[in-house]
């Protein structure tokens, strides 16, 4: 795509934030700080519109938690639709770890994300969301 060039006005405070978030974030520079800034709110604005987005959503939970893969398992077939794949990695002797990767309307996917990290014996849940252009 066509890169613009306009000239932006900021409180010196503002610009030493912004050359911070470079910094922490190894941008190469400012522009792609204020690529990221954008893009950032734009995901955001399109989870309150329910727009479509791609995500993971990663769990950690012990096995020999009472039908805790039987659960996790229907619900999943519940929402086949959204679920694009998923993978199961053994830890250690009790604890996997699950990665979902899913597709569709964001209050969805964050309505299957808490359904899943509700039940019992999952350790942690954590979904991640962007938008798909
Ligand atoms: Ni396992």
């Amino acid at each position: 795509m066509p890169v613009k060039r306009f000239g932006v006005s900021l409180e010196e405070e503002l610009l030493d934030s912004l050359d911070k978030l470079v910094i922490d974030h190894q941008f190469p520079n400012r522009s792609q700080a204020i690529r990221f800034l954008i893009k950032k709110n734009v995901v955001e604005e399109r989870w309150k519109w329910d727009m479509e987005v791609a995500g993971a959503l990663v769990l950690i939970y012990d096995h020999h938690k009472r039908d805790i893969l039987k659960k996790m398992t229907s619900l999943q077939h519940d929402y086949h639709c959204l679920i694009l794949s998923s993978q199961h990695i053994h830890l250690d002797h009790d604890m996997c770890l699950e990665t979902i990767t899913v597709r569709g309307k964001a209050s969805k996917l964050m309505k299957l994300a808490d359904k899943l990290k509700a039940i019992k014996g999952i350790k942690h849940g954590e979904l991640v969301m962007s938008g798909t252009h």
